[in-house]
């Protein structure tokens, strides 16, 4: 009994100078572990008489409750004392100056269809959403493409194994000219929107990509006809490219959709390995680009969003806002778009402050 009290004796003073949680395991482990002293002193009682275990028994618990308490309290001011200078040494002084280091940038895409938005609002569009998982009514049917239309296989549609609620089939929206519908059934004529958003094609190569972003145009109202859409696509491009000398050309094209149907270019010249908008297609060192899909709205859509082709007629335009993006500021591999390479997004990205107005100029990069 004498050895044990010095044993525990021993035991508090060590568990007491212990300044480290390492050095106070150190001590649990020699008295309270499988062959520490207190163990091995319980050990013992196996072999004593039941008078003695009698006595011997409550002492040694005794001992050992007294030398796991003084362990929990010594943990206790431990850990306290460990989380005070942790909580000294990570203070934050909010009056010194922000870190310099950039803490991330707005994407091109991002930028661009803020760019978008920008210029369109000056004309008087809004900005208008739409599903990105869609039914096929919505990106089909009511677009003048039935089920045995051969326009649907050309769009390498990605389909869900569900059912929409109408019974027709779910897919990821190909194209965004399922927002005209939407945005007609749900406000009806005159309308003046356009639409940017992600789209998917089951298509990949160095200039295609399974999800890539359009931006969609709508224009209906009575008496537009196609210059009206020509004007339109000739302004914007003027503010997108910020340059004058944008020539358009109209070149006859079949869409489901619009009657009649346009594809639309842009005259550009090569500047070393790069394209640079601007100039006419057919001058000397120039060519013409094909940007976008566009045309007059076929009454059939109308008579399907809901609207009364009698009365109302219009315009409606889509194009590649990768594309033009890519064209704006220089890139030329469409996947970097979406790998997440953090050079890329320094190197290419927007600071949040370049907020894109006219005023300012849209898509200054500083
Ligand atoms: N939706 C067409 C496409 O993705 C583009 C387009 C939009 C054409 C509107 C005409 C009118 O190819």
């Amino acid at each position: 009994m004498t050895e044990l009290t010095s044993q525990k004796d021993a035991s508090l003073a060590a568990i007491g100078a212990a300044t480290t949680l390492d050095a106070l395991e150190e001590q649990r482990v020699g008295a309270l572990g499988k062959k520490g002293w207190v163990s091995l002193a319980l050990k013992t009682l196996g072999q004593m008489s039941p008078d003695e275990r009698k006595e011997a028994a409550p002492a040694i618990q005794a001992v050992r409750g007294e030398v796991a308490a003084a362990i929990e309290a010594k943990k206790a001011a431990l850990e306290g004392a460990a989380l005070e200078a942790q909580l000294a040494s990570e203070t934050i002084d909010l009056t010194l100056p922000a870190p310099s280091v950039p803490q991330g940038s707005i994407h091109p895409v991002s930028q661009v269809m803020d760019e978008l938005a920008e210029i369109f609002a000056d004309l008087g569009f809004a900005v208008a959403t739409g599903p990105e998982i869609e039914d096929d009514w919505h990106n089909f049917t009511a677009l003048n493409m039935d089920e045995s239309h051969p326009a649907r296989a050309m769009h390498d549609t990605f389909y869900f194994p569900d059912t929409a609620e109408d019974g027709g089939k779910l897919l990821l929206r190909t194209h965004t000219s399922p927002v005209q519908i939407r945005s007609m059934k749900a406000q009806g004529a005159p309308i003046r929107i356009i639409a940017p958003g992600r789209v998917y094609r089951s298509d990949s190569d160095a200039t295609h990509t399974p999800m890539f972003h359009q931006v969609e145009g709508l224009v209906i109202d009575r008496d537009i006809h196609l210059g009206h859409l020509k004007w339109t696509l000739e302004t914007f491009f003027k503010a997108f490219f910020e340059r004058e000398d944008i020539t358009l050309r109209l070149r006859p094209s079949y869409f489901p959709f619009t009657e009649p149907s346009v594809e639309f270019d842009v005259g550009y010249a090569n500047e070393g390995n790069r394209r640079v908008v601007g100039g006419h297609g057919d001058d000397e060192g120039h060519d013409w680009m094909e940007l976008g899909g566009s045309g007059m709205v076929n009454r059939r859509v109308l008579e399907f969003a809901g609207v009364d082709p009698d009365e109302y007629q219009g315009f409606a335009f889509g194009l590649g806002i990768d594309r033009i993006a890519m064209l704006k500021y220089g890139m030329n591999d469409l996947r970097a778009f979406f790998d997440g390479d953090p050079r890329w997004l320094s190197h290419y990205g927007f600071s949040p402050y370049d907020q894109p107005t006219l005023s300012a100029g849209v898509g200054v990069k500083s």
